[in-house]
């Protein structure tokens, strides 16, 4: 089986201390960090921007895994790139149409960053098909875009396969909301190659074991 990727969501991680907490999931084995970006209008709540990416990406050498969560990210998407950005992922529902979300995905892929495009738990993966071939990640959400610590949405899982049976080989398949060492089983085992988790691991008070336990071959004793 290819390597999972665990990218801890610093969502639930202590910001006061947003350095340490990211060297912190490093030391413990993730090779991204996820950032949520929340703008108050696509979703119902308000996070972090530019100059955390930016600071970040001056404090590790971690995948920078940013998550759109905002309107119009074409607006944006220049700026998250120049702060450190690795990877963009926006959302379809944040496009007009198909052909928009294209249009947004090859910004990102100009602007020297990997492109990824989220679909909510309403969206049907069908309508993203189009545009698998010129993405590098598909994120599926398991929750409702928004908060932390929300359940895990069974339904929303279903659509792995749906994605994986049309997409290119290399597509990296990730799932964002109620991962744990359980959910994430479900997730691996449907085809997902990437597993972003928050209060899971955050929330542990040994990072490294939480990190080790979202991995489909690890035993409690390890
Ligand atoms: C929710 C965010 C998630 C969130 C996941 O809108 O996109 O990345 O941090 O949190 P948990 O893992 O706690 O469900
Ligand atoms: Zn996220």
């Amino acid at each position: 089986m290819k390597e999972i990727i665990i990218s801890p969501s610093i969502l639930s991680a202590d910001f006061a201390i947003l350095g340490k907490e990211v060297n912190t999931v490093s030391e413990a084995g993730a090779k991204w960090v996820h950032i949520d970006v929340m703008d108050g209008h696509f979703v119902p709540n308000i996070t972090i921007g530019i100059p955390v990416v930016k600071s970040l990406r001056k404090a590790t050498d971690l995948i920078l895994d940013t998550h759109l969560m905002i309107e119009n990210p074409e607006k944006y998407i220049n700026a998250f790139v120049k702060a450190g950005s690795d990877i963009i992922t926006f959302h379809y529902e944040a496009c007009k149409n198909i052909s928009h979300a294209a249009e947004v995905i090859s910004l990102i892929k100009n602007s020297g960053a990997k492109a990824g495009i989220s679909i909510k738990p309403a969206t049907k993966p069908e309508e993203i098909f189009p545009v698998l071939d010129k993405v590098d990640l598909v994120l599926i959400m398991t929750v409702e875009p928004g908060f932390g610590g929300q359940e895990f949405m069974h339904d929303c899982a279903m659509k792995i396969p749906q994605i994986k049976s049309h997409a290119p080989e290399n597509l990296i398949i990730q799932v964002d909301g109620g991962i744990n060492s359980i959910t994430s089983r479900i997730c691996t085992s449907l085809g997902a190659n990437s597993l972003v988790a928050g209060s899971y691991i955050f929330s542990h008070n040994d990072y490294k074991k939480a990190v080790a336990s979202l991995m489909p071959g690890y035993t409690a004793n390890e």
